[in-house]
This record gives C-alpha cells, sequence and structure tokens, in this order.
C-alpha cells in the first residue's frame, strides 16, 4: 500500500479543474506574440486604471501579511453593496468562498444539489468534502431557457439529506440566467436548514429586467449566500479576490474555515479601488453588450446556433466539428474553451472579446468553416 492510498477516496477520485490553455503556453508553441485567448471568460478591456494605479503603492510592503480582516475592502463592499461589515466574507477568488461554503456544511452524510452543466466547482467542493452531488437534469433544448437550471427538478432532489444548494446566476458555461420571480419562488421553497448558495460571478454584466440583486432577500432568508467576484467585470481574475454576502452568522461560520490571509494585500488594494471605478464597470458592461450582440448576429448569420448569454461569453454549437475547430483555432492563435467536461461536447464557449478580437475571430472562423 502506497502514501497515496492513504489519500482520502474522494480526493483519489476528483478529477482537477482543467484551466483554459494559458496565452503564453500558446505563443510558445506557435512562435507567436499576439495570440487571443477568449477561454476564461475574463475582461478584455483589462482592469480599472484605478486598480491599477493603488498597485504600486500596495506592493511596497509585500514583506508584511496583509490585512487578515480586510477592513477596507470589506467596509467600501458594505457602503456599495449596503450590507454590514460582519456580512461579508472575502475570499481568494469566490471559488474559495464556495469552498468555504462547503466546508462549513458537507461531510459524507450530506448531499449538495445543483443544475447538470452548472458550474464546475460546485460538484468538485462538495466531492473534496465527501459529500453526494445531486445532480438536477438542465431544462430541455425546446424549453424557453434551454440547458438552464430547472428549479423544479433541483426541488425535487431535495432530501432530509440536503446541505447546500447551488444555483449560479447566470450560469457559466450556459450563460443561462434565472429571474426574480421564479428564483424567490424557490427560496420560499426551500427548508430554511438548507443553505442556499447563488454565484453572481456575472452579475455586473446582466442587463436584463427580470434579473434579481439577489441581496435584497437577505434579510428574508437567513440561510441565503450570495457570492460574487472581481475576476470577471473588475477586471482582477489574476489577483484571485471574491466575496460572499450572508448573515452576519453565517459569515462567522465561514470567518472560522477561512484560512487567515486569503486575500492578498495587493488583491485586497486592487479591488478596494477598482469599487470606485464606475466609468470602468460601465465602460466593460457596454462594451459586453455590444460583443455579446455582435457574436450572436454573426452566428446567426452563418447558421449556428448557440446557447443565449447574459453573461461575457456564448457558448456555441459547433456539433461533430467542435473539437477539429478548437484545434485549428489554436493552430491560428486564438484559444477558444471546450466544455466536454461538462458534457457538452458539441459546444464550445467563447469569451466576449474587444471589437477587434471578435473581427479576428469572424475572419479565422470563416476560413476554418
Ligand atoms: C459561475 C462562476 N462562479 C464562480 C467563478 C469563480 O471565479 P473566481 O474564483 O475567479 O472568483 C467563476 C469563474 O469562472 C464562474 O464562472
Amino acid at each position: 500500500m502506497s502514501v497515496i492510498d492513504s489519500a482520502l477516496v474522494q480526493i483519489r477520485q476528483l478529477h482537477p479543474y482543467s484551466p483554459g490553455k494559458p496565452i503564453e503556453e500558446l505563443e510558445r508553441e506557435l512562435g507567436i506574440s499576439n495570440a487571443i485567448k477568449l477561454a476564461s471568460n475574463e475582461n478584455p478591456l483589462g482592469c480599472s486604471p484605478l486598480a491599477r494605479e493603488v498597485l504600486q503603492q500596495a506592493s511596497e510592503h509585500i514583506e508584511l501579511y496583509p490585512d487578515a480582516n480586510a477592513y477596507y475592502l470589506k467596509q467600501r463592499l458594505g457602503e456599495k453593496l449596503r450590507v454590514e461589515v460582519n456580512q461579508i466574507t472575502i475570499g481568494n477568488g469566490s471559488n474559495d468562498v464556495l469552498d468555504l461554503v462547503a466546508r462549513s456544511f458537507l461531510d459524507a452524510s450530506a448531499e449538495a444539489v445543483f443544475s447538470q452543466y452548472a458550474f464546475m466547482v460546485y460538484g468538485m467542493v462538495t466531492q473534496a468534502c465527501g459529500a453526494t452531488s445531486k445532480i438536477a437534469t438542465a431544462r430541455d433544448r425546446n424549453s424557453e431557457s434551454p440547458y438552464g437550471h430547472d428549479l423544479e427538478a433541483m426541488a425535487d432532489l431535495i432530501s432530509d439529506k440536503t446541505r447546500v444548494i447551488f444555483i449560479a446566476n447566470p450560469n457559466n458555461p450556459t450563460g443561462t440566467w434565472l429571474g426574480s420571480d421564479a428564483l424567490l419562488a424557490f427560496a420560499e421553497r426551500v427548508p430554511a436548514h438548507i443553505a442556499i448558495v447563488v454565484d453572481e460571478a456575472y452579475f455586473e454584466y446582466v442587463d436584463l429586467e427580470q434579473y434579481p440583486d439577489s441581496l435584497q432577500w437577505l434579510d428574508r432568508f437567513p440561510n441565503l449566500i450570495v457570492t460574487r467576484t472581481f475576476s470577471k467585470i473588475y477586471g482582477l481574475a489574476g489577483l484571485r479576490v471574491g466575496y460572499a454576502v450572508s448573515s452576519p452568522e453565517l459569515c462567522d461560520l465561514f470567518n472560522r474555515v477561512r484560512q487567515p490571509f486569503n486575500g492578498n494585500s495587493l488583491g485586497l488594494a486592487a479591488a478596494r479601488a477598482a469599487l470606485d471605478d464606475d466609468a470602468f464597470v460601465d465602460k466593460s458592461r457596454h462594451s459586453n453588450a455590444r460583443g455579446l450582440q455582435s457574436m450572436q448576429h454573426w452566428f446567426d448569420a452563418q447558421g449556428i446556433s448557440y446557447i443565449r448569454s447574459a453573461g461575457n461569453f456564448l457558448t456555441v454549437r459547433f456539433g461533430d466539428s467542435s473539437q477539429r475547430i478548437y484545434q485549428d483555432l489554436l493552430q491560428r492563435g486564438i484559444i477558444v474553451r471546450p466544455v466536454a467536461n461538462y458534457d457538452m461536447p458539441d459546444f464550445l464557449r467563447i469569451s466576449v472579446g474587444t471589437e477587434d478580437q471578435l473581427q479576428q475571430l469572424y475572419q479565422v472562423l470563416g476560413e476554418i468553416l
């Protein structure tokens, strides 16, 4: 018996998260310097100039541990979101916060409910805790939200063992979203002892009338946990800052399992500054809306279908040719994201790029197709 056999069985059986191909790696392989990455739903406009500005100053004292309580960031977030500081848990990315929730609630006797095609990390953190994933079949292809979460099916999976329900709104990789009435009705059906996580990583991008700001329901549902991130519209994916907003009691739990100093000093400072840059956020939202519309028009014109998206990416059905198209794009210096690991081998997920990047994508895709 080796030491590996002594590791927890659920860890040995875990499939590691497979990130998109790094741009540097592709450039090295192809010997080029102008590859474009439309694979990880990052902000193609970069980050807020205000965030970049404070990084210089914040880097002067990286020999010191960061502020373990993330005081300034939480204070500013509290003002902006109109919640108390003791309701905010900072994570090393919102993935870290999802992990804190899992570790606070899940063990071998517990179940977590989420949707087919839901963000991969829900299954990973559940399995890492030895708990069981109960996966609700997604809405069918002919429904009004193809591939989206089916809240009825999710409610049907709730059992005595359910401790956590993960909902992505909008979801990655489908881009599907849930409206206010549906989500509220669902939350009302969930027993009060079950944690409901509403993952709003793409919240700031969504500009749809029925799309809810779940924070408004925190007073009503003490079991609600809303997670958000600085990795997407704020353009700080490389600095790893995300957060949860919940009741102070839940926040207190998460702070017990949280690693001390899980928010790094550069990330905390940049996130704090980015929050004040409404102009950058607005510009990013508008640029994304234009880009998404342009992509939809282009694929419509080609007769290629896609899943309607509320995020900063479009998941496009290329059918049997998906893998070939992915490889052909790579050879031409464009990285997109296969989603076969989501059991969607017919699709590629393409992040919304700048206008120039999208023109390059259309040209190359036009040639390949
Ligand atoms: C739905 C969803 N939730 C959470 C995350 C985690 O992002 P981060 O850990 O960078 O905050 C992502 C990242 O792609 C996502 O798509």
